[in-house]
C-alpha cells in the first residue's frame, strides 16, 4: 500500500554555488547522487506517483533519473520561477484528491522514516498541511516558522522577507510538506511574487491554505541534520562525513571493526559482514561486498570487489576483483577487473593482474603483471615474470598449469601455455608451449670475458677490487 499519492521532487534550482558544470543534484555523496540519495529514501514510502522537477541541465538529470527510478516523472521548469512555480508546474495533471509529498532534490540525509513520521502525522488529523521542522543552531538562510498562539504554523516567513525579531527564531522550515490536494489545487494559484526574490515561494501557500479554513501543523524532527540542504561545495563535504559517520557507525554497531572511522569512507551499496576489520584510510565503493574475518586496509581501495572470507588486502587498488577465501593481496597490489583469486592464493606486492585468474594456493609474490590468464593450483610465478598479452593489436591469453615453477623474469609470450608440473627458466622467453614436466628455457647462454675489467677499466676501483681477489686466490674464475 502507498502510503502517499504523489511525491514532488524540487530539483530544478540551477545550483549556481557549486561552481560545477555538473547539475547540483548529480553530485555525489557516499556512492549515490543527492537526486539517488532522495529518490530511495521516497521509495520506501511506495508512492503510486513520483515527479522530479527538472530545470538546469534538464537533459542529464532526467537520463539519470531513468536510470535510476524509471516509475519517476520529469516535470521540466525551464526558468526558475520559484519553489511555488515548479509545485504549479508539477501539479498539472494530477489528481484531484489525495496526499502529495514535497521534498526538495539536495537533501541526501532525510530518511524515508522521517518522511513517514510526517506523512502519518499528517494523516492522523484533518490538516490542509503539515511542514517538517527543526531547530537549528545557526538557522541563517532558512525560512522561519511562526507559530500560532496554539503551536499550529501560522507562515514561513523567508529570511530576506524577515523582520529582525524573525530572524531570531531558530525553528527552520524544511523544505519538506504534506498537502491535502484538493486544498493545494486550490490555493497553488493564487500566490503572489511580492517578495525580496520576485519568485512564487511554496512557503507562501500555508498562510493562504489558513486562510481558506485550513489548518497547518508543524512537525519537529529532533535531527536537525537529516534536513541539511547542500548548496554549495562546503555544505556536500559535511553531508558526505555525516554519511559516512552514519554508515560507520550503522557497520561498527552490527559487528565490523574500524580502526579509524574517520578515514574510512563506504559507499551506501557496499556490504561488509561482522567481524571483518578495516584498517585506516580505507574507502570501499559501488558494488563492493566483504565477508567475515576478512582484513582490509590500510590505505586499500576496492571499487565493485568480492572479498571473501578471511581473505587480507593490504595498501591496494583493486577493480572488478573477487579475492577468494584467505586469499592475500598487497601490500601495493593493482587487481583490475577480471582478476580472480581463490582460496588461499597470493597477489603481492607491485603485482598488477587483469581478466586472469589464480588456483587455489598459486602465488604471484612479487613484481608482475599477469595479464589474460588462467593459472591452475600450486603453482609459483618468480618474481618479475611478464604476461605477454599484447601484440600491439590483439590481446592473447597464456594457460598455466597446475604446480608449474615460472622462473624469475620470464616473459610468458601469449598465446602460450604452460604445462602441468613444467618449469620455465629464470630471464626465460617463452613464446612456445612447455609440455607437462618440462622445463623451457628460453635465453642465450652465458658467456665470460675474463679480464675484461682490468683491461677496459684499469685504474678503477673494481678493477683493484678484482686484483686483490685475483692475488689472494679467491677469484671463482
Ligand atoms: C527553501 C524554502 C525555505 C526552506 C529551505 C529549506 C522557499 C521559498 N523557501 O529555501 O523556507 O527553509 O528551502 O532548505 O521554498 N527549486 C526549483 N525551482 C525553482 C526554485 C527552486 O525546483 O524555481 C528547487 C531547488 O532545486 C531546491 C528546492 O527547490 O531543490 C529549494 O530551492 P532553494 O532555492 O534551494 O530554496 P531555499 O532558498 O533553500
Ligand atoms: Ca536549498
Amino acid at each position: 500500500m502507498s502510503l502517499v499519492d504523489y511525491v514532488i521532487v524540487l530539483a530544478a534550482g540551477e545550483g549556481t554555488r557549486m561552481k560545477s558544470s555538473t547539475p547540483k543534484v548529480l553530485h555525489s555523496i557516499a556512492g549515490r547522487s543527492l537526486l539517488g540519495h532522495v529518490v530511495s529514501a521516497i521509495d520506501t514510502l511506495s508512492p503510486a506517483h513520483v515527479r522530479v522537477v527538472v530545470g538546469s541541465s534538464h537533459e542529464l538529470v532526467t537520463e539519470h533519473l531513468r536510470e535510476i527510478a524509471p516509475h519517476a516523472t520529469a516535470v521540466l521548469q525551464e526558468r526558475r520561477g520559484g519553489t511555488g512555480h515548479a509545485v504549479q508546474l508539477a501539479l498539472e495533471g494530477v489528481a484531484a484528491t489525495g496526499t502529495v509529498l514535497v521534498v526538495a532534490g539536495d537533501t541526501p540525509l532525510l530518511s524515508g522514516n522521517t518522511m513517514a513520521q510526517l506523512v502519518e502525522a499528517h494523516k492522523s488529523g484533518s490538516f490542509a498541511a503539515t511542514v517538517l521542522t527543526a531547530e537549528h543552531p545557526d538557522p541563517t538562510g532558512y525560512g522561519r516558522i511562526i507559530r500560532t498562539d496554539n503551536g499550529d504554523l501560522s507562515r514561513i516567513v523567508e529570511e530576506r522577507d524577515a523582520t529582525e525579531l524573525e530572524r531570531e527564531i531558530d525553528e527552520i522550515n524544511s523544505g519538506v510538506y504534506v498537502f491535502d490536494l484538493a486544498m493545494l489545487h486550490n490555493a497553488i494559484g493564487r500566490l503572489s511574487s511580492q517578495n525580496a526574490q520576485g519568485e512564487l515561494y511554496l512557503t507562501d501557500v500555508i498562510e493562504i491554505l489558513r486562510t481558506d479554513g485550513g489548518r497547518v501543523v508543524p512537525v519537529l524532527t529532533p535531527d536537525f541534520i537529516e534536513i541539511l540542504g547542500i548548496n554549495d561545495r562546503v555544505q556536500l563535504a559535511e553531508c558526505a562525513a555525516l554519511m559516512r559517520d552514519q554508515i560507520n557507525d550503522a557497520f561498527m554497531r552490527s559487528g565490523v571493526t574500524m580502526i579509524d572511522p574517520t578515514t574510512t569512507w563506504i559507499d551506501v551499496t557496499v556490504e561488509v559482514a561482522p567481524d571483518a576489520t578495516i584498517h585506516p584510510g580505507t574507502a570501499l565503493s559501488g558494488a563492493t561486498k566483504i565477508a567475515a574475518n576478512a582484513v582490509i586496509g590500510p590505505r586499500t581501495t576496492l571499487v565493485d570487489c568480492t572479498v571473501e572470507c578471511c581473505a587480507t588486502v593490504v595498501e591496494s587498488y583493486c577493480k572488478g576483483a573477487t579475492i577468494g577465501e584467505s586469499a592475500s593481496v598487497g601490500p601495493f597490489t593493482y587487481l583490475r577487473p577480471g582478476a580472480v583469486l581463490a582460496k588461499d592464493s597470493r597477489a603481492g606486492a607491485f603485482v598488477e593482474m587483469k581478466n586472469a585468474s589464480l588456483g587455489v594456493g598459486s602465488k604471484v609474490p612479487h613484481l608482475s603483471y599477469v595479464g589474460d590468464a588462467t593459472i591452475g593450483v600450486g603453482t609459483n610465478i618468480g618474481a618479475a615474470t611478464i604476461f605477454v598479452n599484447y601484440d600491439g593489436v590483439d590481446k592473447h591469453h597464456t594457460r598455466v598449469g597446475d604446480h608449474v615453477r615460472v622462473g624469475s623474469d620470464s616473459m610468458l609470450v601469449a598465446p602460450v601455455s604452460i604445462g602441468d608440473g613444467a618449469y620455465t627458466a629464470a630471464g626465460s622467453v617463452i613464446t612456445e608451449d612447455v609440455p607437462a614436466g618440462a622445463i623451457g628455457v628460453g635465453r642465450a647462454k652465458q658467456r665470460n670475458v675474463l679480464g675484461w675489467v682490468l683491461r677496459k677499466r684499469a685504474g678503477t676501483s673494481s678493477a683493484a677490487a678484482a686484483n686483490a681477489s685475483i692475488e689472494k686466490g679467491t677469484s671463482t674464475s
